[in-house]
């Protein structure tokens, strides 16, 4: 049985190797609260059952547009109204290019057509099928009628190359949808926001990992996926914030309403802050700041020539504290992932940086945290605490954001 509640996917997957990747992708969607349900080209039948998503999304699976028995239960113009996205992942180049031209010749780019759900792609290709200037121009045309493409990744590929044409990871391509569904699914509509409690003031949000070259192709960087910051821009959205969200390296689309600056490198972060914070009245600092950086990169590829390699590391800006420091600063939120004795040690951060708010949660073991989609928070501030036990992150985003409001106003 489907359950009947939670953000409604269908995902389409087609004709390409990446295909068996897409029945873990159903069971992250059900993980996160999703209902799924599954339509195939044919193509993509010959690599995997048409069974495994029956079982995995536990609903039936539809391929042909001509099939009497399945349109006398779900006909396919009310499969297309149900979704609230349409997810097709793996994208191969060809049903790129019968999206792009707007065909209809098998059930998923009918439905496509038959939908008014934002649609996002997962492309997954060769190399040389993802450069060439067709598919490019196919992608294009998608995302000028508002396509989200999700990925591809760079690496090795199944036929032996390496380059760009992976399918994101089931986890990332999950994250980005869901990152996505926040507003509808788990807030009021926009049209209530506008009048919220937060409307009209200025938010800046720092979000995601930052990566500190060490050389033109090698970075240190963190397990930071970006998925909370992204949350959270989006719930303060949902309460009318105006919010500028200073986002390092992730594969999230940027949440409705926000405005997203793309940033690498802490040095960047610190710039991007700190080139706008005159005019910020509320501050939450939710990226993964690297607290070092390698003092001094290599220009060329370093090369593997000593048995032995010892970087020297500089410490980076603080920006949450600098920005704590200010003669004038905005209401200032930080978070602080710890190990051990959580609550004292974030009590010392926010003392320590002179926070208004820190939102503190136990990582490593089984605790949330990183990479993982549940998260349980303890929210201190000079006169109060809150507990926020775990949860999914949208739902926990939405409770944290409801806090900063209350104290905000206080
Ligand atoms: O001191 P610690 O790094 O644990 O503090 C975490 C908090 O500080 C987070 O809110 C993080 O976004 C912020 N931070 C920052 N700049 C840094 C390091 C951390 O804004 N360089």
């Amino acid at each position: 049985m489907v359950p009947d509640s939670g953000p409604r996917v269908l995902l389409g997957v087609s004709g390409g190797i990446a295909a068996y990747k897409a029945a873990d992708l159903v069971r992250r969607l059900r993980e996160r609260g999703c209902v799924v349900r599954v339509v195939m080209t044919e193509a993509a039948t010959a690599f995997v059952s048409p069974l495994t998503f029956q079982a995995l999304s536990g609903a039936p699976v539809r391929i042909s547009l001509l099939d009497p028995a399945a349109e006398a239960g779900m006909g396919h113009i009310e499969l297309a109204r149900w979704a609230q996205r349409i997810l097709f992942a793996p994208a191969t180049a060809d049903l790129i290019a019968r999206l792009a031209a707007g065909l209809a010749d098998d059930l998923p780019t009918t439905l496509a057509l038959a939908t008014r759900a934002p649609l996002y792609l997962a492309p997954a290709m060769n190399q040389q099928m993802w450069l060439h200037p067709a598919t490019q121009d196919n992608l294009e045309r998608l995302r000028a009628r508002g396509a989200r493409i999700l990925g591809p990744a760079q690496g090795s590929q199944a036929c032996g190359d390496l380059g760009p044409g992976r399918m994101l990871e089931p986890i990332e391509i999950a994250t980005a949808l869901l990152a996505d569904l926040l507003p509808d699914a788990v807030n009021p509509p926009p049209s209530t926001a506008a009048a919220g409690p937060l409307a009209g003031v200025r938010t800046m949000v720092t979000a995601g990992p930052t990566r500190e070259p060490l050389d033109p192709v090698r970075f240190l960087g963190n397990r930071s996926s970006g998925q909370m910051g992204y949350a959270l821009a989006a719930a303060l959205a949902q309460l009318g914030a105006e919010v500028c969200l200073i986002s390092g390296p992730t594969a999230l689309p940027g949440p409705a309403g926000v405005t997203r600056v793309d940033v690498e490198t802490a040095a960047q972060m610190h710039a991007a802050v700190f080139e706008r914070i005159g005019t910020i009245d509320l501050f939450v600092a939710a990226a993964a700041v690297a607290d070092y950086r390698p003092a001094a990169p290599a220009e060329r590829k370093i090369k593997k020539e000593t048995a032995e390699l010892t970087l020297q590391l500089i410490r980076n800006p603080d920006i949450l504290a600098e920005v704590a420091a200010l003669p004038h600063p905005p209401f200032t939120v930080g978070f602080a992932a710890e190990t051990d004795q959580v609550e004292a040690h974030a009590l010392a951060k926010l003392s320590g940086k002179g926070l208004d708010l820190i939102a503190a949660n136990q990582v490593g073991g089984d605790q949330g945290g990183f990479e993982r989609a549940e998260n349980a928070l303890i929210c201190l501030w000079r006169e109060g605490r809150r507990v926020l036990p775990m949860m999914p992150k949208t739902r926990l985003a939405g409770e944290l954001a409801q806090l900063i409001t209350e104290r905000y106003l206080a």
